[in-house]
């Protein structure tokens, strides 16, 4: 089979409700949690992606089983650091940051060294922004050049911190809140926001943490050593996954659409304010809150005008995987768009402010770049008629996600290469583009 695909027709007017895959974050930090909890926990609408499969085989790589029944995943913890870990344990994170990061956080109790490696794009991501913070707790880790392979070494004698997480990373702060639970006495984090299921997640469990919120950051106290029964949790839908289609459906024509049972967390709803704010009108329907999280309808429908944004670096943490979707927005707007501060999208699966740029100069779009801001040139009219050919974008998800949905709106002939980058985080994603009525070959 290829591993491209292509795109040659722009998309039929439409009018749908779907379902998009489930949330990845929680996905993971559900299995994560389940595997410290004292008993049988059961997850529902698990998303079932390479990152989330890797989650679920290092979780038994380090002695934790689980099954799967009918649609629920069952997990079997024995409470906190209850894993069973063999000499020369290696665990393989594949493409997912957010499980390797996470996941030293849990093994920094670990009698023996475990090794973290992961794929090619995962080998070029900065690891210090965790590794300074655990060995400050105690932990023994060593790297080549803070990037991975990493082996991690635990030790009995971990000692509480109070940290300063200033990059705004999830990943980063999930990281020490689970490396905390194992630590006796009071942990701080005073983190730059970020989003934060991890938190939320903990005080459903009844966990004690504490989480202060301050106008630039969240205090997070987290108090060592207490353990957590099992849970139950469906996982509601993944809003970095229904951005794509937000957009589709606001650049098509004459078109609607609805996408059900989303997490509507604040802290992950940035693209629904910045679109809004360029004259996109979202709506968010039958508000629900499921075990302390917001979970809503996102309404969508076509727009045929937008205006350009100078777009606050307030919002970047709650829309930093969405920024490549919302670029394709600017770039049909009236007027020049500005984005600031984003040097943490090349901190991701591949160097995505780069690659943003690349892609919009590909198509013919006016960009300027001053150190980590941006300046998109919109042009309402803009419609394209060349052929396009993607490749070597470090098999980066979102970057196949966004070369399809400019292809199916703004027109061109595509050949749109590494397809299989889709079961990083969105396994169903051609197929959904399929059933509202996109001609994919
Ligand atoms: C994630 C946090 C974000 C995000 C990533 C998932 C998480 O990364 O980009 O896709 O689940 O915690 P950072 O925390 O490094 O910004």
């Amino acid at each position: 089979m290829p591993d491209h695909i292509l795109i040659t027709n722009q998309i039929k007017s439409f009018n749908k409700k779907i379902n998009v895959s489930s949330d990845k974050s929680i996905s993971i930090r559900s299995v994560l949690l389940a595997s410290q909890a004292v008993g049988i926990s059961k997850i529902t609408n698990l998303l079932e992606s390479e990152d989330v499969l890797n989650t679920l085989k290092t979780i038994k790589k380090l002695g934790i089983k689980y099954t799967k029944i009918g649609k629920t995943y069952k997990i079997e913890g024995f409470g906190l650091n209850g894993f069973n870990i063999k000499k020369k344990t290696i665990i393989d994170a594949g493409n997912s940051g957010t499980l390797a990061r996470l996941i030293l956080g849990l093994l920094v109790k670990t009698k023996f060294p475990v090794k973290l490696i992961g794929d090619k794009s995962l080998s070029k991501r900065d690891f210090s922004r965790v590794i300074k913070p655990l060995k400050l707790l105690g932990v023994n880790i060593k790297s080549k050049k803070d990037l991975i392979p990493i082996e991690i070494t635990g030790t009995d004698f971990l000692r509480p911190i109070t940290y300063y997480e200033k990059i705004g990373s999830a990943q980063v702060k999930s990281c020490l809140i689970l490396a905390a639970l194992n630590t006796p006495g009071k942990t701080i984090i005073n983190s730059k926001k970020s989003r934060d299921h991890t938190e939320i997640m903990l005080k459903y469990l009844k966990y004690p943490i504490k989480v202060q919120r301050k106008k630039s950051y969240d205090k997070i106290s987290v108090q060592g050593l207490n353990q957590f029964k099992s849970f139950n949790y469906d996982v509601p839908g993944d809003i970095s996954s229904a951005a794509f289609f937000i957009v589709l459906t606001l650049l098509s024509n004459k078109s609607k659409i609805i996408i059900k049972n989303i997490n509507v967390n604040k802290s992950r709803t940035g693209i629904i304010t910045i679109l809004n704010k360029m004259g996109a009108n979202i709506k968010l329907r039958n508000r629900q809150i499921y075990n302390g999280e917001k979970i809503a309808n996102i309404h969508v429908e076509s727009k045929k005008k937008f205006k350009a944004i100078n777009c606050s670096p307030n919002l970047n943490s709650s829309a930093i995987d969405e920024f490549l979707i919302i670029f394709l927005v600017a770039t049909k707007a009236k007027g020049i768009s500005i984005f600031k501060e984003l040097g943490e999208m090349n901190k991701k699966e591949s160097k995505r402010l780069n690659l943003a740029i690349k892609f919009l100069k590909k198509i013919g779009v006016k960009v300027e770049r001053f150190k980590d801001d941006i300046k998109i040139y919109g042009n309402p009219n803009l419609k394209l008629y060349k052929n396009y050919e993607m490749k070597n974008f470090l098999k980066d998800h979102r970057i196949f996600f966004l070369s399809c949905i400019t292809a199916l709106t703004l027109g061109g002939k595509w050949k749109i290469n590494d397809k299989d980058s889709i079961n990083t985080s969105f396994p169903n994603f051609l197929k959904i583009l399929k059933n509202i009525g996109a001609k994919i070959n």
